[in-house]
């Protein structure tokens, strides 16, 4: 996830750009760039590292007299975060690049694109997907009639995810953008417009805007604006909208809290995660997971995954698809209990380090502790170029976008994307007997998933603000579940105790009767996940036990099923493990709503910290 900004008007284009990168750093701060044309020549200054220095770099080249331009502050999703591959990228045969490009998203077939490219003479300074778009549109207007032409043709042949602008030398006061699958959105001054992933960009300058669908391209001067169908470049109509928001609530999406953004973000999040890593076959077949960054090392024949907080949650329920899908053993470990144990590993064995921010201390400790061991370690980030993805042996990056939100909610959501993957991956390389069959099967369900919470997520969080003002005043909450559904009730009780302050706390269900139970009294209710799998008979019995003790139960279930519990939550139904899925964002916004009734400081709770790099 990174910000983009475009600026066709007449103050300093410069200045305004970077200053609408500030209101932007939220969405990514690794890098940053801007890009303009000045006296016919395209001119790019690029910086790594925070803002700052950037504006270090543009005060020693003073005078930028550009009134139209384009601004980047990126999220590393392809290639290190190193100024090479800060955006923007130019366009064009080396020594005459013509155009500069900013991308948000991620373009899938970038190799296939790259390749042909290569071949046809362009040279790559970068490693990213988006110096690939550049001579790509390059190469499209070598073949077409107009800049727009170019343009539309180019990105025609890319596949996947992109929010786009870009200046060319050829029309000096024109921003060129573009979207697909990734915000992009219009604003409409006076005598000037703007074009960025997030209205916070342009806000000072305009409320008016104009929300871009996927398929359309945007072409911006000064004085005009005009939005065009990416296939057939007819004229589209589009009506402008005036916001309300102020600064904050814009930066946040309009949602109350950073938190409640990043749950309505999950289902993006998994197509993002999906991305390039789902073989397209034309033949209807299951196509392969694709996880090139473990191609050069051994599938493992037992794995220690390691990890703090949410993503050890999301290593515990990553264990059930490894095991059950690819046979591969697999023991989860808390990081700051492994660092100080006896580490014993068998040949064969291998780790993977489970981390958001990449830099927990305990994780990085235990990763290099593993290492010391002679045991290869992959590590599972979302953070490009964090101490645990540059230590591991190898890296794959969960590409969800940063996370602001102290509570971690969405960064679950894609190491379950890139575990679930990862399950299907060593099943294919270890040729396990019907990996093709269970592979299609959750090809399918993941691919299904974004329609399918999009549309729920609404009214899931309907049903949890009605529970929250009926719990909210509960001392106690028992979460419980079985199976690949024990780790989510582990997470929804952090959440709840993490957000709320509630006391919660997470069990397997079937563990209830040997102690815990004598807790339940009719004030103390507790949230069963008891979803439809070969383990709901198993649950419901657990759910009865709580019953007979008088103790209220919210139960997650699925549509058709009667449970005779006080608050059945009926959410979509979901095969297989995968329905954590769907398990996952109920909990998050139950504890969500929990929290904001008793007027808690949802994305900053007290004593806590997003990344934890001390002991
Ligand atoms: C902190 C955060 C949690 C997070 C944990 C592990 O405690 O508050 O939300 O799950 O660290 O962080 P990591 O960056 O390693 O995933």
């Amino acid at each position: 996830m990174c910000g983009i900004i475009g600026y066709a008007g007449n103050r300093p284009a410069v200045p305004l750009i970077v200053e609408g990168l500030r209101r932007l750093e939220y969405r990514g701060y690794d890098s940053a760039g801007v890009g303009f044309v000045q006296g016919g020549r395209l001119n790019v200054i690029k910086a790594e590292g925070r803002l700052a220095a950037l504006e270090e770099k543009l005060a020693h080249c003073p005078n930028t007299l550009a009134v139209t331009g384009i601004g980047h502050t990126r999220w590393a999703t392809h290639g290190a975060p190193v100024e090479r591959n800060a955006h923007p990228h130019c366009g064009g045969r080396s020594g005459q690049e013509h155009l500069a490009i900013i991308h948000n998203g991620i373009i899938e077939n970038y190799q296939e694109l790259k390749a042909d490219l290569l071949a046809a003479g362009y040279e790559f300074r970068s490693e990213t997907d988006t110096e690939v778009l550049a001579h790509l549109i390059a190469e499209g207007r070598a073949r077409s009639a107009s800049f727009l032409e170019g343009f539309a043709w180019a990105l025609r042949q890319a596949r996947g995810a992109y929010a786009v602008a870009v200046v060319t030398e050829e029309e000096p006061s024109v921003v060129y953008a573009a979207r697909m699958s990734a915000p992009l959105i219009l604003g409409v001054g006076v005598g000037e417009h703007f074009v960025a992933s997030d209205i916070p960009a342009f806000l000072p300058y305009t409320r008016d805007v104009v929300f871009l669908q996927d398929g359309e391209i945007v072409r911006l001067t000064d004085h005009s604006w005009e939005v065009l169908g990416l296939f057939d470049l007819a004229p589209r109509e589009k009506s402008v909208q005036t916001i309300q928001w102020d600064l904050q609530a814009a930066q946040r999406g309009g949602y109350k809290h950073f938190m409640l953004k990043e749950i309505f973000e999950q289902p993006r999040v998994i197509a993002d995660c999906l991305a390039g890593r789902v073989e397209e076959t034309s033949h209807g077949a299951a196509g392969r997971a694709l996880l090139p960054e473990l191609d050069a090392l051994p599938v493992p024949s037992r794995l220690r995954i390691i990890a703090c907080g949410t993503s050890y949650h999301a290593g515990l329920w990553g264990r059930h698809l490894l095991e059950q899908w690819a046979g591969v053993p697999v023991t989860v470990e808390i990081a700051s209990e492994f660092r100080y144990g006896e580490a014993l590993f068998e040949p064969g064995e291998m780790a993977i380090a489970i981390s958001q921010s990449g830099e927990t201390a305990d994780t990085l400790a235990a990763l290099r502790l593993v290492r010391e061991k002679g045991c290869p370690v992959i590590g599972l980030c979302n953070v490009v170029g964090s101490s645990i993805a540059r230590e591991a042996d190898a890296v794959i990056y969960t590409q969800a976008g940063p996370e602001i939100s102290v509570a971690s909610t969405k960064a679950m959501c894609s190491q379950m994307v890139l575990l679930a993957l990862l399950a299907l991956y060593y099943a294919q390389r270890r040729a396990v007997p019907g990996a093709e069959a269970v592979r299609a099967d959750a090809f399918r369900v993941l691919r299904d998933l974004p329609d399918i919470l999009e549309a729920a997520l609404p009214a899931m969080r309907e049903t949890a603000q009605r529970l929250a003002r009926a719990y909210a005043s509960a001392g106690s909450f028992f979460f419980l579940g079985r199976g690949p559904a024990y780790p989510l009730a582990l997470e929804g009780a952090l959440k709840l105790k993490e957000l709320s302050y509630i006391h919660a706390e997470g069990y397997a269900a079937g563990e209830m009767k040997h102690g815990p139970i004598a807790l339940i009294e009719p004030d103390f209710p507790t949230f069963a996940v008891a979803l439809s799998d070969n383990l709901f008979p198993k649950a419901k019995s657990n759910i009865i036990e709580v019953q007979a003790r008088r103790g209220p139960v919210i139960a997650l279930i699925n549509p058709g099923v009667e449970l005779g519990v006080e608050e059945p939550w009926v959410v979509p139904a979901v095969k297989g493990p995968l329905a954590g899925f769907v398990a996952l964002p109920a909990m998050q916004l139950f504890s969500y709503e929990m929290a904001d009734a008793l007027g808690k400081d949802v994305d900053q709770p007290r004593n806590l910290a997003k990344s934890v790099t001390v002991e």
